[in-house]
């Protein structure tokens, strides 16, 4: 029998180079599926080692639906992501992900996977109403169940990456701080991106049936920053020794975020995002037992992801 065909839209970034990687390796979705991935530059190095791995490379813009119906054609499934700073602007993915719908729909997909979040100005009656990356997510999900494709939303958690990146940084002393605007006991549902996604989507392609139409929510765990910084003591117990939390004040953190060169909105739209973790819960409190039976390996801990992770080579 014939594979079925899977487009995996962002193949040459974290989500969906995570999802090339869990299909490849696993015997069971390599010998159903085979792999297209797309990128919008197939002679870039990551493209082609996409090639060598034996996924076929196709190039297609998010912005151009002509490019995006011949990236889909005769593909069984679909795995579609936007990038960070397009999601930022709400017009620009809600464009993106209705070119995506579009096209599946007009080819007849059987089974899209949209990378998705939760509506945050409905969840929390307009009390957070900046953060368009998660409502544009939202109106393209309503937009897809619209057309009645066969799809699931895959949510994915809150990255461990962004820690590192922006949150947990030694002095010049060497000592680490991990500095972010909640409270000690924030329950952050924390998602190892490129190493997780895979094993979450592959689960969700194997599992159409029980999959179809649901949200599934991609984190190992809800950790605490409290626990966030006890896990580093854990793995770095010299650098631990003198490591803290402390809660930075909103407008502390969005200066901060301006000093990475942030314009003042997307500040606000992070901070509200930070909020939403601790005011409602980034998923609204859901719990994430049952997106968590649908994988067959384990999920990657903090504790894991930070052991002899580069980003944090001063502690090790
Ligand atoms: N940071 C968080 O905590 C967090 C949490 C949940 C969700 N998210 C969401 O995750 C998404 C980003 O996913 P990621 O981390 O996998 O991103 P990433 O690693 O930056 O990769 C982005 C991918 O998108 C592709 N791409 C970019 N623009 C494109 C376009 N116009 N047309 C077609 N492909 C395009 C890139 O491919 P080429 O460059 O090769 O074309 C690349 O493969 C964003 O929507 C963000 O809001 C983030």
């Amino acid at each position: 029998m014939s594979k079925q065909i899977l487009t995996i839209f962002g193949a040459t970034g974290k989500q969906g180079g995570s999802v090339v990687s869990s299909i490849l390796a696993d015997s069971v979705a390599s010998s159903k599926f085979a792999l297209r991935g797309v990128t919008r530059d197939v002679s870039k190095d990551s493209a082609k080692a996409l090639a060598a791995r034996g996924v076929e490379v196709v190039a297609a813009d998010l912005n151009d639906k002509e490019s995006l119906r011949k990236a889909i054609k005769g593909a069984y499934g679909v795995y579609a992501v936007t990038n960070f700073w397009d999601s930022m602007s709400e017009d620009k993915e809600i464009t993106q992900g209705k070119n995506i719908a579009d096209a599946c729909k007009e080819e007849n997909v059987q089974h899209l996977v949209w990378s998705s979040l939760l509506n945050v100005t409905k969840l929390t009656n307009g009390v957070l109403s900046e953060v368009h990356h998660f409502d544009s997510k939202a109106k393209v999900e309503d937009y897809i169940r619209e057309l009645g494709i066969p799809a699931t939303f895959f949510l994915p958690g809150f990255y461990m990456d962004n820690i590192p990146s922006m949150n947990f940084h030694p002095s010049p002393e060497g000592k680490w701080t991990l500095a972010m605007p909640m409270p000690a006991d924030a329950p952050i549902p924390l998602f190892a991106t490129d190493r997780d996604t895979g094993k979450f989507v592959k689960a969700i392609f194997l599992k159409r049936e029980a999959t179809l139409g649901k949200r599934v929510l991609g984190a190992t765990a809800y950790v605490t920053p409290l626990e966030i910084l006890e896990g580093f003591k854990k793995v770095y117990p010299e650098a631990g020794k003198e490591a803290t939390f402390v809660t930075v004040p909103n407008d502390a953190f969005k200066e901060q975020l301006g000093k990475f060169g942030m314009p003042p909105a997307a500040q606000e739209e992070l901070l509200q995002n930070m909020r939403l973790v601790y005011e409602f819960g980034y998923y609204g409190g859901e719990k994430l037992d049952w997106s968590q039976s649908l994988v067959d390996e384990p999920l990657t801990t903090w504790e894991e992801f930070i052991k002899g992770n580069p980003a944090f080579s001063k502690a090790q």
